[in-house]
């Protein structure tokens, strides 16, 4: 709301909000963050008008982003609104440490506000937008590991539990050890979400660390092909 005001909507009736959207532009691509409908309320026309405010906000914005939810409803409206599905895979399950390659978190070092204009960088070269005034929002959320050497830089941001939030990267390799170093910093009951096919290098760090792979949703794209080496967010993409 503090950035993308009007890319923030709600439904009412009689006086009860029932339905809420968020979205925000950054650098040219429009990203959906929040889209729900009270249950009890769903599949009654409320979501439909709300998506369409949303999109009005991105008007201007030629790429756009969305992880789906596999609700049909959801799926419906994004394919029809002209988005392209992309199924995403989900990795779970007992981290098999004795997997985890020696020398993991080498040349991996904890990033800060400082590292700003390079996590942009970063960003614009995977998904072809930085994220801006995400990063601030969510170094408060996550710690952020970054990696920079002569032949590539990357980042990823990990929740407290050991999931990775968001992760980009110039080249698989830096991409490869920033997964293995949030995994081994982990604990044993693990998750690797949003991966797309595009992303086979997290595939088979996952398979290799003895991971299940499991299908949740889609990344749902307009105008844009499916970023890698990039895991993305789920809210901020
Ligand atoms: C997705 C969601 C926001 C859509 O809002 P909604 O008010 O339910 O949607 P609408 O009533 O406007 O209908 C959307 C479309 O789905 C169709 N639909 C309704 N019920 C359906 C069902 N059970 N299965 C498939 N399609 C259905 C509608 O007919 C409409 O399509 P149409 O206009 O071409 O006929 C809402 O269902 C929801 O909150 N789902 C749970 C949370 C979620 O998954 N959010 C998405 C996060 S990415």
């Amino acid at each position: 709301m503090r950035t993308d005001p009007g890319g923030c909507w709600v439904a009412e009736e009689d006086g009860t909000m029932v339905g809420v959207v968020t979205s925000l532009v950054r650098e040219g691509t429009w990203i959906l963050s929040t889209y729900a409908v009270r249950p009890g309320h769903q599949g009654r026309g409320v979501g439909k008008p709300l998506l369409a405010a949303a999109l009005h906000h991105g008007r201007g914005a030629l790429r756009g982003m969305l992880s789906s939810s596999a609700d049909p409803r959801a799926v419906r409206v994004y394919r029809q609104a002209g988005l392209s599905l992309h199924p995403q895979m989900v990795l779970r399950g007992t981290l098999d440490r004795t997997a985890i390659p020696l020398g993991t978190g080498d040349k991996v070092r904890e990033g800060s506000a400082g590292d700003q204009d390079l996590l942009d960088s970063v960003d614009r070269q995977a998904r072809g937008s930085a994220h801006g005034a995400d990063h601030p929002l969510l170094m408060t959320q996550s710690r952020l590991l970054l990696s920079e050497t002569s032949t590539g830089s990357g980042y990823a941001y990990a929740y407290p539990d050991g999931r990775v939030a968001l992760l980009a990267a110039t080249n698989r390799r830096t991409a490869g050890r920033l997964l293995w170093s949030a995994l081994a910093d982990g604990p044993e009951q693990t998750e690797v979400a949003h991966v797309t096919a595009a992303n086979e290098w997290a595939l088979d760090i996952g398979l290799a660390a003895r991971l299940e792979v499991w299908t949740v949703g889609y990344l749902a794209l307009r105008a844009m092909r499916p970023p890698s080496p990039y895991l993305h967010h789920g809210s901020l993409l």
